[in-house]
């Protein structure tokens, strides 16, 4: 399973905020539905293996949205149909427990410390300024965690630091969350076995694309 962390330092952690005006009401939460765009959505189809948590802080106390790609319904690929289920999500009571809004979407209290375990060698923190990535294999289950426009705060950094999470830059560039979303998912699938028609154990795997494992 690959993961997306995407904190959103302003955003909403209520639902009233306008489908007409996303950007200007919720706190950027349309930064965070592009996330989800291009974490799970193929040209014909959802990736099944990905899950994305939300980081949302801006409210009486910061919630947690999981998405997840095995379980998820009605993702379409616009914007306003994204914030609309998580409009649902952020309707709903939330407490320490998960609570399930909409197939494959899941809502609980929560921030950044509340989700990811220390010494998971696996996560890596997305930051202009890291190591390339492309100098050592990425993990294929790997946790990314990213910032919104804002980027992540020293506070959130030294806590990721402490986790002994690698930072690893995607490129030169400062790009949008949701583009180095897409770098990462293309970069994983270039790593993969040739898969055609939907999973299959491993042992029936066939070998990499040689094409792409350059
Ligand atoms: C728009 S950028 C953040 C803006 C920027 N930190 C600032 O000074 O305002 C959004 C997020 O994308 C990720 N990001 C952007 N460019 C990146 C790159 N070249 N390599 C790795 N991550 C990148 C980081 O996680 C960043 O927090």
């Amino acid at each position: 399973m690959r993961t997306f962390v995407v904190v959103g330092n302003l955003a909403t952690t209520t639902p009233d905020f306008s489908l007409e005006d996303i950007p200007g009401t919720s706190g950027r939460l349309d930064i965070l539905c592009r996330c989800i765009n291009s974490a799970f959505v193929l040209s014909h189809g959802i990736r099944r293996d990905v899950e994305v948590y939300l980081i949302l802080r801006k409210g009486p106390c910061p919630k947690t949205v999981h998405l997840l790609g095995g379980e998820l319904r009605h993702l379409n690929p616009d914007e306003r149909t994204t914030a609309a289920l998580l409009k649902k999500a952020l309707a709903l009571e939330a407490d320490s427990q998960w609570r399930r809004s909409t197939p494959g979407i899941f809502v609980r209290a929560g921030d950044l410390a509340d989700l990811l375990p220390r010494g998971d060698e696996t996560a890596y923190y997305l930051r202009e300024d890291g190591s390339d990535h492309r100098g050592e294999a990425l993990a294929s289950d790997g946790t990314f965690v990213l910032g919104d426009h804002i980027g992540l705060s020293e506070e959130d950094e030294a806590f990721l630091e402490g986790l002994g999470t690698k930072t690893v830059s995607v490129g030169p560039k400062s790009l949008h969350a949701d583009h180095c979303i897409v770098l990462i998912n293309n970069e994983l699938d270039r790593n993969e076995p040739i898969v055609r028609d939907g999973p299959v154990a491993p042992d029936e795997m066939g070998p990499r694309d040689e094409r792409w494992t350059k």
